[in-house]
């Protein structure tokens, strides 16, 4: 089974150390909330774990389902089974997310030397994944060269969370852009693939209110780039109760 595990694991941007020997296990089929103050590195955690380019891992390791895929290049975490956050072009004239998505598709299944995928076939797929997802028809017709809101970008993802059935999904809820809508698009469709694939999420977010949505089974506290806490889904409530407050005090560098 593919759990993600990541092992004292340091990465710096530029000479910036961000990430100071964090120690994670998503297991398959659960739910991991990683929280944290902001600039703690969560965001940088997640495009560790994707391979951003511009993060350096200068010590410990990423595994996937035992597979060590601390310098594996992004593709082939994707094809390993991670789900990676929806990379939609910038600007292509005349192309519809339908159409978008079917190149994806197909520029998956030639990597793996597959035929293209019929348009029946196609069609089928992706209205199983509307479905799953609760994202109205109308949405694949929209061209990508449109612009998107911020709700719109989540319905994406979670378009593609549906189609690529990743055995692992890491979540940045970048919180903020997140309106009650967005909110219920992206915690409807989490459960649902999760519940049809028994798929890993690694859930990351400053805020509880998503956690009410979707249930984390272990929950992580991110304090300057190293795990201050793990626990329960209590540890939500504590949170919430508590703010970051005593955490902060507890792990703040003296004079800080
Ligand atoms: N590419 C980068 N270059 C330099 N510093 C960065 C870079 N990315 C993030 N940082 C810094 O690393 C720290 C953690 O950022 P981030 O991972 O985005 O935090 P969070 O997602 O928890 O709010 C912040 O101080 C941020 O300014
Ligand atoms: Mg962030």
């Amino acid at each position: 089974m593919p759990d993600l595990e990541i092992r004292n694991l340091h990465a710096q941007a530029g000479d910036k150390q961000i990430l100071k020997g964090i120690d994670l296990t998503v297991k398959q089929g659960e739910v991991h909330a990683l929280m944290g103050p902001n600039g703690s590195g969560k965001s940088t955690l997640a495009n560790v774990v994707m391979g951003h380019p511009n993060l350096e891992v200068t010590e410990g390791q990423i595994i996937f389902g035992g597979e060590d895929i601390t310098e594996a290049d992004p593709d082939e975490r994707a094809r390993l089974g991670l789900f990676m956050a929806f990379q939609y072009p910038v600007s292509v004239p005349g192309v519809t997310i339908t159409k978008y998505l079917r190149m994806v598709m197909n520029a998956h299944r030639e990597e793996r030397g597959e035929e293209p995928v019929s348009l029946k076939d196609f069609r089928r797929i992706v209205e199983e994944a509307m479905q799953l997802t609760a994202i109205p028809k109308q949405f694949a017709s929209r061209y990508l060269n449109e612009g998107f809101s911020g709700g719109e970008k989540k319905r994406l993802e979670m378009l593609q969370l549906a189609l690529q059935r990743p055995t692992m999904a890491v979540l940045d809820e970048t919180d903020s852009g997140l309106d009650i809508d967005a909110l219920n698009v992206v915690a409807g469709a989490v459960n649902s693939v999760k519940a049809d694939s028994g798929m890993g999420v690694l859930i990351i977010t400053h805020y509880q209110r998503i956690l009410h949505h979707i249930r984390p089974d272990r929950v992580s506290i991110v304090f300057d780039g190293r795990i201050a806490t793990e626990g329960g889904p209590e540890l939500v409530e504590q949170l919430e109760r508590e703010g970051y407050g005593k955490i902060r005090e507890a792990f703040a560098p003296a004079g800080a």
